[in-house]
This record gives C-alpha cells, structure tokens and sequence, in this order.
C-alpha cells in the first residue's frame, strides 16, 4: 500500500425526515444564498421544505445552474455572495448544482482580476485561503460531490476540475426519499457514474491494499444487485438508500488513499460532454469497455481479480475471464437502458478527431495510473468504441 492522508470532515445526515435538521445545522443568523437547478427541487417540493426549515434566516435563492455547470452561470452567484455579504451556501440539487456552489464559495475569495484562472490552474486554486461555508441537500446519488472537495465546471468547450481542501461540505443532508422522483435515466446515470469512480481506483495494479479492493469490490456487487431493483422500483427505499450510500462512499477519499489511480476515463469523458452534450455518466459508459480492452495487459492482474471477485468467473483461461468481465460490464450499463457506443450517439470518425484535438488543447496526454496514455492509445481507445 502506498502512503496516503486521508481527511474528511463532512457531516453526513443520512435518512428519512432529515430535512428539519437544516434548523440546527446552520446558524440561526446566516445569511444563505440557496442554489438549485433547472427547477425540479421547485417543482417536487424540496425547496419550499428547505426554506421552511430555514426560516428566520436571511435567504436569497440562485435557481437555473444548468446540469454541467457554466462558469457564465456561476460568476452571477459570486456577485450576489459578494454584493449580499452571503456567508453560507446551501446547494439543494445533484452534482452540477453542488459543484457550482463549490465553485461560488471559492471564487467569491478570489483576489484575482480574471477568475476563469481558478479552472485551469491549480496554483490559482491553492492561493485562495477563504471559502464560503456550504452545506448540501442531494437530490440526485451520482458525483459523490457531497462528501468531497472537487468539483467540475464547463467553460469554453471544456470541463474543468477544481480541487481544495476548503471545499468539503460542512453537512450533507442525503435523504433517499428526496431522490424518489429521479427519472430512470437519471438513477441509471447515478449508477454508472458511482461504479465508474470505483474502477478507476481498483481496476489500476495490485498493491496488496486489501481493505480498499474488498470495499471496492463491495460497492461494484451492490450495485450490481441493486440497479435494476432500483430503477424499476424507485420508491423501494433500501434499494436507493444503498444506491445514494455506495454514490458517496464511491468517491469521497476512503478508497482512493494508497492506491493507483486510473482517471482515463473520465478525462476523455468530460471532452465528450464537452463537445457533444451527452450526460457524463453515459460518456463513461461508453468508454470504460473500450479502456479495458485496449489496456488489457497493464491492468491484467486486477481485471482477472475483477473477473473473479465481483462477476464470480471460473475458468481456467485468463484472458477468457477478462473477456466475459468486459462483456458483463458492458451488458449492466445496457440492462441499465444506458447504450454503450459512440455510434448510438451519433458520433463518427469526425467527431473522434474533434476529441483527439481537445485532449490535446487541455494537456490530458498522458493519461492513466501509468501516465503513458498518450494521445494515440486514446484514438485507439475511441476507435475500438465505436
Ligand atoms: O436541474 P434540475 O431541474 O434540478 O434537474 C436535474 C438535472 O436535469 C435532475 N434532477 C436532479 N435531482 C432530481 C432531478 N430530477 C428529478 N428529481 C430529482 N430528485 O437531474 C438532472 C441531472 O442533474 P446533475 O446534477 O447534472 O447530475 P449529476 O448529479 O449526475 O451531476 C453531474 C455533474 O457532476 C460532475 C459531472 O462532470 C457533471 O458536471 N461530476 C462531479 C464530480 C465531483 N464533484 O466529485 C465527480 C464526477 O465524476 C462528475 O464529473
Ligand atoms: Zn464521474
């Protein structure tokens, strides 16, 4: 196992009817800006729940963060934070709303004259020593955003990850039920994003790190037994309460720390969304097959533990597990109603050279826990997409 620091300090609030604890959880005398979304918490009533839980407080509301969150978008909140003298956030929305808020509270302390600088440039981002506090309501179990410190912000064709320890929750409120009016292509986003987070910390190299692999093993066949249960029950609260547990501990620290990591592809996913809209989940979906394909022999060892630990293969042939490993992954996604090539996205060879050139325009060329991802295995990998 390798070295590691391990630090979290969000307070999860997690269950039925946590709503109301929004009244202890922030300050009687905060003044809150409420982000949200395109209006989904409007029109399911969260919203008017969290308001009433927060009465008394000086509240002001920033609706519309669109999913993939635009820095045009974001920079308005940071005026009213700073024009409003706004000292908390309270993010009410999936991923794209809790990763706007993170991007307020950091840029509302810029000292900078050009905060676009905090999207590309992590020295810009550990300079800024004060946030705004905030705290979240999860409507959608996907980033694992509310119990962690980055973020990803879309801006000039691109998506950007910010990263600080000052962006950690202060509480997340992570009620199932809120979750319940989710469509299925959401709740099958949430699953793919979440067993995508896992394998790009587990499918790497063995490092004998065997509390890590078994959590991450444990996540993987959770959700394996629980996606379809999941989406064709929505309201079956076990189900999505194990959904939303394995989305925030997929990605909040505790089985990244020691171990390779693998982000591939997620930062050929994110020139994706980029370029052609399609959701971030499904841009994984049709990635992580071909990833594994095409590096088969770096990750040998831990694709034959995948094979065997998480779909229980026996055979005696090696690469035949892989294989069928593959195969089975690839077939959850689509159990999951979720297609799995650039071709049922409408995407030919032209658009793969439009990828090649913005991975190339954001430095993403040498990718994987290797760093020897270059911009030609990338090709590869999306030609073995298609
Ligand atoms: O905008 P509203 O009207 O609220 O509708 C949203 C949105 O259209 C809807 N929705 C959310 N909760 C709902 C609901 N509809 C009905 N009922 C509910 N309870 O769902 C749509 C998608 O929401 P969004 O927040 O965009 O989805 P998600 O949570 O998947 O977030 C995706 C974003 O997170 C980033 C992605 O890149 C993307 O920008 N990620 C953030 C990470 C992090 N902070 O650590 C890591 C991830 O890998 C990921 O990159
Ligand atoms: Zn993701």
């Amino acid at each position: 196992m390798e070295n590691f620091d391990f630090y979290n300090p969000t307070h999860i609030v997690f269950g039925k009817d946590r709503l109301k604890e929004l009244n202890k959880l922030v300050a009687k005398d905060a003044k809150v800006l409420i982000l949200y979304g395109g209006g989904s918490v409007k029109k399911f009533g969260t919203l008017e729940k969290v308001k009433e839980n927060l009465k008394g407080r000086h509240i002001i509301e920033f609706g519309g963060i669109e999913p993939n969150p635009s820095y045009e978008t974001l920079i308005k909140a940071v005026e009213i934070v700073k024009n409003e003298n706004i000292n908390f956030l309270l993010a009410v929305g999936g991923g794209s709303v809790m990763d706007g808020a993170k991007f307020v509270s950091l840029a509302a302390n810029y000292k900078g004259d050009n905060p676009t600088k905090i999207l590309s440039n992590v020295y810009v981002q550990a300079s800024i020593t004060e946030s705004i506090p905030i705290g979240t309501v999860l409507t959608l179990p996907a980033t694992g955003s509310e119990m962690n410190s980055g973020a990803v912000i879309s801006y000039n064709h691109g998506k950007f990850v910010i990263s600080s320890p000052l962006l950690f929750p202060k509480f997340s409120i992570l009620d199932p039920t809120l979750t319940f009016t989710l469509p299925a292509t959401q709740v099958a986003n949430g699953i793919i994003d979440t067993f995508i987070h896992v394998v790009e910390q587990y499918v790497t190299y063995p490092v004998d790190a065997r509390f890590h692999d078994r959590t991450a093993e444990g996540i993987l066949q959770t959700l394996v037994e629980i996606g379809n249960q999941t989406i064709d029950n929505p309201e079956d609260y076990d189900a999505r309460a194990n959904l939303v547990w394995c989305a925030t501990m997929g990605l909040n620290g505790l089985i990244r720390g020691g171990v390779p990591q693998d982000w591939t592809t997620h930062m050929i996913g994110h020139e994706l969304t980029a370029l052609f809209g399609i959701d971030h989940a499904k841009t994984l979906a049709i990635l992580q097959p071909s990833v594994w394909q095409i590096r088969k022999e770096k990750k040998r060892k831990k694709l034959i533990q995948y094979a065997e630990r998480v779909w229980n293969i026996v055979d005696d042939n090696e690469d035949r597990k892989i294989d069928l490993a593959i195969d089975k992954t690839r077939a959850f996604f689509e159990g999951l109603g979720v297609k799995t090539r650039l071709s049922d996205y409408g995407i030919d060879a032209g658009g793969i050279d439009e990828i090649i050139a913005s991975l190339e325009k954001h430095g993403r060329t040498a990718l994987s826990e290797t760093k020897d991802l270059t911009l030609e295995i990338s090709r590869e990998i999306l030609e073995n997409a298609k």
